[in-house]
């Protein structure tokens, strides 16, 4: 038995909650608000409904349509995702594809007998290239029903096309996936079983590229922040069952044609079911309606992979293995993790370089420090396990025109008290990436994130009853200067920075034989600068309803917000002074 992974993962929820006039539940991300164009007079603004399809029981069984592209010309599209369910259910993950390429990773709420509704509107400009050709559209949200799990999940998908001399999108666009939408099926990779290999040519037009990674943990590996290290999975059996390995570090690698092209350590997204339900309703977690796709830019592979050849592009997820006290690479993960990636091109003036030059990699080996305790009580029990993990890594690809640098730092500190029933962890996960044009053109981006957790969350288990009590901290802090086009990370092109923080405590508590109930409180506080526009909302929730809520008018800080340096762009957000005040 797996108790404490599935204690994690809660499903089937009764709470206290407030009705919306629709009489169902709004329930909802804090997000920087995406708006569709205004009506213009320049042609092109048209809706087209790309789905309206419910998902009951719906394993192995995705949505597929037929995208025909409107006939007008269009830089922008934006898709309104509107959800409702009723009845009990989990949260599920669901995946959007444009054929074989993912282009949307969401998850849903957990509904209530009386139902909840949801919308969420995505950038998705980003994929412009899929979207000017026919496509097989493919929505993929597994859902079961039974006679507990009885909520379908009705979803609505428009798409709002529009001219607004838009930011520079990919002009080609390749897929790292699995290729089944010819079968009508999802092109996840599950990592570790999967062979993620895929080979393409890269046309000779191409002047720079990035490649974004999709990828989240599921079962085994949904609380992969958690996890413990390998050879300690089994000391709480007898009281709470048993744990997960391969330690709570994770690291995603692209390779191309096997050489190390770029790392990402991943955020801890938090479902709606995770932890205790109570902390997510109606305040979804950071990016569960929009899991971001981290970006490796791989400029400095355009001369070795533009010979006209075939090149292999491979995204692995691993965690740690630990002997004593020394920490490696296990090359592996517990099962299982839920991966794709899309090769963004894009085209420009022809690079000189010469061809077939393989970059220059400086990757010296991460530096990894590990400590464990399994401490035993008076009759011999084990009774507390405290361990960490810290991790450093650097690495730069480099050639003729590009370099391509991370610096990042990881810690994790983890501790079980009674018996295993009491489990804190307390994680951080910071870094920075820069992508730098050499030679006469000069110039450079950079793109720093952190990502504090923090969690405690202790079972009171007896033979018909189950109870948590936990509270968590958690934060999201992004700062970037920019790309060649719109971002699957940032979401926009330019600068733009995002500060958010949620906090809370919740209960949960199962009777066999009577339904749950899970109680919290939830703050969460949002700042962003993204476009030009700064955003800000303050909200909180109790048991289910949102008792204050506070939203900055979305203010646009400057036409030009290239022109702005980094420290204004910070007073703007009252981050901190951009200048000493005294
Ligand atoms: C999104 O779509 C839903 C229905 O599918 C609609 O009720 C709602 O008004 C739309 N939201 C926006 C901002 O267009
Ligand atoms: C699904 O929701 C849409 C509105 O978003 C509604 O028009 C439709 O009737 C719903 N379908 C079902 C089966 O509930
Ligand atoms: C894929 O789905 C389409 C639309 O539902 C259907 O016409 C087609 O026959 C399916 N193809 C396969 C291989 O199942
Ligand atoms: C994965 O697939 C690639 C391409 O098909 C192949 O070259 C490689 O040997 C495979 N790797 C493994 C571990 O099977
Ligand atoms: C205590 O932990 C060790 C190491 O995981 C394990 O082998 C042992 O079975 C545990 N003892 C009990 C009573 O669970
Ligand atoms: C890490 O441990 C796992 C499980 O024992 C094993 O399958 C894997 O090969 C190990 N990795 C390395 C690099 O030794
Ligand atoms: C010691 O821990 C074990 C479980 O590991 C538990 O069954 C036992 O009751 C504990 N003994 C005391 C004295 O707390
Ligand atoms: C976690 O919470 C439990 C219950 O409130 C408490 O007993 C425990 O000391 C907490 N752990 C830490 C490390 O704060
Ligand atoms: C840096 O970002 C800006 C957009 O903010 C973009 O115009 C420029 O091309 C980027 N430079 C590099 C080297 O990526
Ligand atoms: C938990 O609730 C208490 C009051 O009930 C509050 O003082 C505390 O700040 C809350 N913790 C978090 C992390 O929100
Ligand atoms: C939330 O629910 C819990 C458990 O029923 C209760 O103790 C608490 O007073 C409630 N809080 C509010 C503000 O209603």
């Amino acid at each position: 038995m797996m108790l404490l992974g599935l204690l994690l993962a809660l499903g089937q929820v009764e709470r206290i909650h407030a009705a919306s006039s629709t009489g169902l539940l709004d329930v909802f991300e804090v997000y920087q608000p995406v708006t569709f164009a205004p009506k213009s007079d320049n042609g092109c603004n048209t809706e087209m409904l790309l789905m309206d399809h419910v998902f009951g029981e719906s394993y192995g069984v995705p949505f597929v349509g037929s995208y025909e592209p409107p006939s007008c010309k269009f830089d922008t599209v934006r898709i309104n995702m509107t959800v409702t369910s009723s009845g009990h259910q989990y949260d599920r993950l669901a995946l959007m594809y444009l054929g074989d390429a993912e282009v949307f990773r969401t998850s849903t709420a957990e509904p209530t007998a009386t139902g909840i509704v949801w919308t969420y509107i995505k950038e998705m400009s980003q994929y412009n290239a899929l979207w000017a050709e026919p496509q097989k559209l493919i929505f993929d949200l597994g859902n079961i029903i039974t006679d507990v799990y009885t909520g379908p999940f009705n979803v609505t998908l428009t798409a709002h096309f529009s001219y607004t001399k838009n930011a520079r999108s990919a002009d080609i666009i390749l897929p790292i996936s699995a290729k089944n939408s010819a079968s009508n099926s999802s092109s996840a990779f599950t990592v570790p079983t999967d062979n993620t290999t895929v080979s393409y040519t890269i046309p000779d037009t191409v002047s720079r590229a990035v490649v974004a990674i999709s990828a989240c943990g599921q079962s085994e590996e949904e609380f992969w922040w958690s996890n413990v290290f390998s050879q300690d999975t089994e000391d709480f059996t007898t009281t709470v069952g048993e744990l997960y390995g391969y330690t709570p570090f994770r690291e995603i690698q692209l390779y191309i044609d096997g050489i190390l092209a770029g790392v990402v350590w991943p955020f801890p997204v938090i479902f709606t079911g995770g932890v205790a339900p109570g902390f997510w309703r109606p305040i979804v977690g950071i990016d569960a309606f929009d899991l971001r796709q981290p970006e490796i830019d791989i400029s400095p592979f355009l001369p070795l992979m533009q010979d006209g050849k075939e090149h292999s592009f491979e995204i692995r997820v691993t965690g740690l293995n630990v002997t004593g006290e020394t920490a490696s690479f296990a090359d592996t993960v517990g099962s299982y993790w839920v991966v794709t990636g899309n090769i963004f091109l894009y085209t420009g003036e022809k690079a000189s370089s010469k061809k077939n030059t393989v970059p220059r990699i400086e990757a010296p080996a991460p530096k990894f420090t590990v400590t464990r305790h399994l401490a035993q009580n008076s009759t011999g029990g084990n009774d507390t396990l405290s361990y960490s993990v810290t991790a450093e890594r650097t690495f730069t690809a480099t050639s003729s025109e590009y370099s391509w640098s991370q610096k990042l730092s990881f810690s994790n500190y983890g501790y079980l008290n009674q018996e295993g029933y009491s489990q804190v962890n307390k994680q951080l996960t910071s870094g920075k990436n820069t992508i730098s044009q050499l030679g006469s053109k000069s110039s450079s981006n950079e793109t720093t994130f952190s990502y504090p957790l923090l969690v405690n969350a202790t079972y009171g288990i007896t033979t018909n009853s189950l109870t948590i009590d936990a509270w968590m901290e958690r934060g999201l802090e992004i700062e970037s200067s920019g790309g060649p086009g719109l971002s699957t990370y940032t979401f926009v092109s330019g600068p733009s920075q995002l500060s958010t923080t949620q906090s809370g405590n919740a209960t949960y508590e199962s009777v066999t034989g009577s339904s749950s109930v899970s109680t919290g409180n939830t703050a969460d506080e949002f700042k962003s600068v993204a476009n030009g526009v700064s955003y800000s909302r303050s909200v909180s929730a109790v048991n289910g309803s949102v008792v204050s809520d506070t939203q900055g008018a979305a203010n646009k800080v400057s036409n030009d917000m290239t022109a702005l340096g980094r420290g204004s762009v910070r007073s703007m957000l009252g981050r901190g002074p951009g200048s000493p005040s005294n």
